[in-house]
């Protein structure tokens, strides 16, 4: 039996037969740290719950010693995650590894994820090491983290740059001291699939070891082939796959979780290789990412884009209406599409409602959130002809990120048009008082914005405004987000209404407190990824 057919012990899924990838997800981590798509401490707990559900098998929450507050995350999602490994990044250092191994040491599954660079760019400019030192700190951080789980990543950063000889000496180093997971990372995305299958192919021919472990990759998507990437390595014997959701990550993103999971599922033909993700749960995941981060993706995006089922021409439409295969590769349904997005009219009760957001994947809202939902689907299937699931998981998510706000949204009147001059008189609940001001300005938005500071003073600059339709149509929910900054802290903010003002001010406001509760993330030096 060659390596790559070998079922391999794992300490957190035992046997690892050859036909079965690992899927890690680091949505939290490689795509939160990437400019705008910060997450706060809620937002990501929510976000991990779904990932769970989702049924990736580990999660990497974050990057403990970076900040106290993704310290804090990190730790709560260890607390309360039912099973998926919960993995926690550190350099080499001993500090870093003693806090990755305090902020998961709750998880029922835990994993400590070392990394250090490898190649002769990143050695000599970056560290400033000699390749020798760089051995020894990869003996030592895997070391010391196998005292604290058996569950051990370590990752050669920049791997897919390193010069063979040396990465073969790295790995097998770092297997000897303990690591039960071995990553690759394509860290600049800037392999070629023949060239990074290749390195997997060379591992497991020339290192001793590489069968009792997993390999895993890592490809960012400078050339946009970071799926193309992971797949070929998969291929070569790869065990694990690191993605995120949407692709998010540093510069171009990671590979796409949703298109890796999707390749394998409908090439199973081809790969051989099951994940335990339920795909029918990839759109909900993927939309709530985008609605925490408030940046959707792309209408052509594969499997989560609003085209990505939409056949416009007529050729098309008629192949499809006769059999749907002729131009659909997997159906709309298994990666969440809804069958049909009509939904609840004007008279739909509660207990219908509540049925519909268990179906859109909102099982467990709580009683409060569930009441103001409501009652704006109410006011909401007043205003609009029909009620789309999209507008439904607008008005939710809306809902719930407003949970722990001091700052609400009460009431807002608004005097616009060209004649001028426009006037906002706004109303809002802070802390339990309500509150009134009146303001004019250079436009009904900056009028409603003028407003929002006069009842809560505060220097935060403006640095985006951006608008978007929920569904389609003149009737459509407005979707607007608003980023705040503010010494050197920059919190998104969304809000969705018929009335696109009325949407500005709640993405206003819920931006406004997110900046009242961010913590000063400051990422240590020398931190890339
Ligand atoms: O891209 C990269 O090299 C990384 C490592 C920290 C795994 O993200
Ligand atoms: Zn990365």
């Amino acid at each position: 039996m060659t390596a790559v057919n070998a079922t391999i012990n794992h300490p957190s899924f035992g046997d690892v037969p050859p036909g079965r990838v690992i899927i890690f997800d680091t949505t939290l981590r490689d795509g939160e740290q990437s400019p705008g798509f910060s997450m706060n401490f809620e937002e990501k707990l929510r976000l991990a719950e779904a990932l769970e559900d989702l049924g990736v098998d580990v999660i990497e929450a974050g990057f403990p010693i970076a900040s106290q507050g993704d310290f804090d995350s990190v730790r709560m999602i260890a607390e309360k995650l039912q099973g998926t490994v919960v993995c926690g990044l550190a350099r080499t250092a001993p500090a870093d590894i003693l806090r990755a191994a305090e902020a998961v040491k709750p998880a029922r599954r835990k994993r400590i994820h070392t990394f250090v660079s490898t190649s002769p760019l990143h050695m000599k400019y970056k560290l400033q090491v000699e390749p020798e030192r760089v051995l020894e700190m990869t003996i030592a951080s895997v070391t010391l983290a196998r005292n604290h789980t058996d569950d051990v990543e370590w990752s050669a950063e920049d791997g897919s740059r390193t010069e063979p000889d040396f990465l073969c000496r790295c790995v097998e180093a770092a297997i000897r001291a303990g690591a039960t997971t071995i990553n690759i990372p394509d860290t600049v995305g800037y392999a070629v699939p023949e060239e990074y299958a290749s390195i997997f192919t060379m591992l497991l021919e020339r290192v001793p070891g590489t069968e009792k472990v997993i390999l895993s990759t890592h490809c960012h998507n400078d050339l946009g082939l970071a799926v193309a990437n992971s797949l070929a390595a998969v291929r070569a014997g790869a065990r694990q796959i690191e993605s995120t959701i949407n692709g998010i990550g540093e510069r171009a993103g990671n590979a796409s979780l949703e298109e890796v999971v999707m390749a394998l599922r409908v090439r199973a033909d081809s790969f051989n290789r099951a994940n335990q993700v339920t795909t029918e749960r990839i759109l909900r995941t993927s939309k709530m990412l985008a609605s925490i981060t408030g940046f959707d993706v792309q209408p052509n995006k594969a499997i989560v884009g609003r085209n990505a089922f939409a056949h416009e021409s007529g050729i098309h439409q008629d192949g499809v209406l006769k059999n749907a295969q002729t131009y659909e590769i997997m159906t709309p349904e298994s990666v969440g599409w809804a069958k049909t997005s009509l939904v609840l009219g004007k008279h739909s009760g509660r207990a219908a409602f509540r049925d519909k957001l268990k179906a859109l994947g909102y099982a467990d809202i709580g009683d409060n959130a569930l009441n103001d939902a409501f009652r704006r689907f109410k006011d909401l299937a007043d205003k609009k002809k029909v009620v789309y699931d999209d507008d439904i998981v607008a008005l939710v998510d809306d809902e719930v990120m407003r949970g722990n706000d001091t700052i609400r949204f009460v009431s807002l009147e608004v005097w616009a048009g060209s004649k001028g001059p426009q006037r906002a008189v706004l109303e809002l609940d802070v802390d339990g008082t309500l509150q009134k001001a009146e303001a004019m300005g250079d436009g009904p938005v900056d009028a409603t914005f003028k407003a929002i500071r006069q009842i809560h003073p505060h220097d935060a600059e403006l640095t985006l405004f951006s608008v978007g339709a929920v569904t389609e149509g003149t009737d459509a929910q407005a979707k607007v987000t608003v980023r705040l900054s503010e010494g050197g802290k920059t919190v998104d903010g969304q809000g969705a209404d018929t009335d696109t003002l009325v949407a500005s001010a709640r993405a206003y406001v819920h931006a406004l407190n997110k900046l009242l509760v961010k913590r000063l993330k400051t990422a240590p030096a020398a931190m890339t990824a």
